[in-house]
């Protein structure tokens, strides 16, 4: 179901602007001279309205992060989050994560989060979900040396999936765990994002992993 258009969208918008990740002649993203090195951007893919991208931002002032989603008015939302909340090393990119090889430099990203991604359970659209193989293979091209995907959903099905897809795409898994929030390690640090509070308060548990390159 598509969302009706949110009133005010030009205003709103352009009262946030400064927090757009801005996009050169080339339609590469310019990578703000406040970011320092062009080597050090953790990004999240299909960030919603951005609870846990401004939640990384505030948690490490000194790194960078750039967030997509392609839904305009959830975008929003989501910079409106990071503007009330003063962040200046987080930048929002309205768009679709299938072109993200075309807009950031080659090797320039040292973490990627997954958060609760669409998970497309029909396998006619396999190829729409973040960690198929398609995506996998993208995120090679974008990945530093020693880069780390962080993944989480509550959706058993594309975690099984998934587990499949990183270690046919030659990704090495760690901290594979079928119950975040009641692991005392890897829940210490771990910011919930929106959808994550929503299906866990409704009895649903969390599933994540760790994947490098080898
Ligand atoms: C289920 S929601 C989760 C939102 C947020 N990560 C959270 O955990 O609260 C998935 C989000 O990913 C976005 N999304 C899905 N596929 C995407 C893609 N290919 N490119 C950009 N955003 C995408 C959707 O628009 C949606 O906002």
């Amino acid at each position: 179901m598509r969302m009706r258009p949110k009133k005010n969208r030009a205003t709103r918008l352009d009262n946030v602007k400064e927090l757009f990740a801005v996009t050169t002649e080339d339609g590469k993203i310019d990578i703000p001279a406040s970011f320092g090195e062009e080597s050090n951007i953790s990004i999240e893919i299909g960030c919603g309205k951005g609870r846990f991208i401004c939640g990384k931002a505030m948690q490490f002032p000194d790194e960078n992060f750039i967030a997509f989603e392609r839904v305009t008015d959830v975008n929003m939302m989501a910079m409106e989050k990071a503007f009330a909340a003063g962040l200046t090393n987080v930048r929002f990119h309205n768009g679709d994560a299938k072109e993200l090889c075309n807009l950031l430099p080659p090797h320039s990203v040292n973490t990627i989060y997954l958060n609760f991604s669409d998970p497309w359970p029909k396998k006619r659209n396999a190829k729409r979900r973040l960690t198929s193989p398609l995506f996998l293979e993208m995120y090679k091209g974008l990945l530093a040396p020693d880069a780390v995907i962080y993944f989480k959903t509550d959706n058993i099905g594309l975690f099984e999936y998934s587990l499949e897809t990183f270690a046919e795409c030659g990704y090495t898994l760690s901290n594979v765990c079928y119950d975040l929030h009641n692991d005392a390690v890897l829940s210490a640090n771990n910011i919930q994002t929106e959808y994550e509070e929503k299906f866990s308060e409704k009895g649903f548990t969390i599933n994540y992993l760790e994947a490098r390159l080898k």
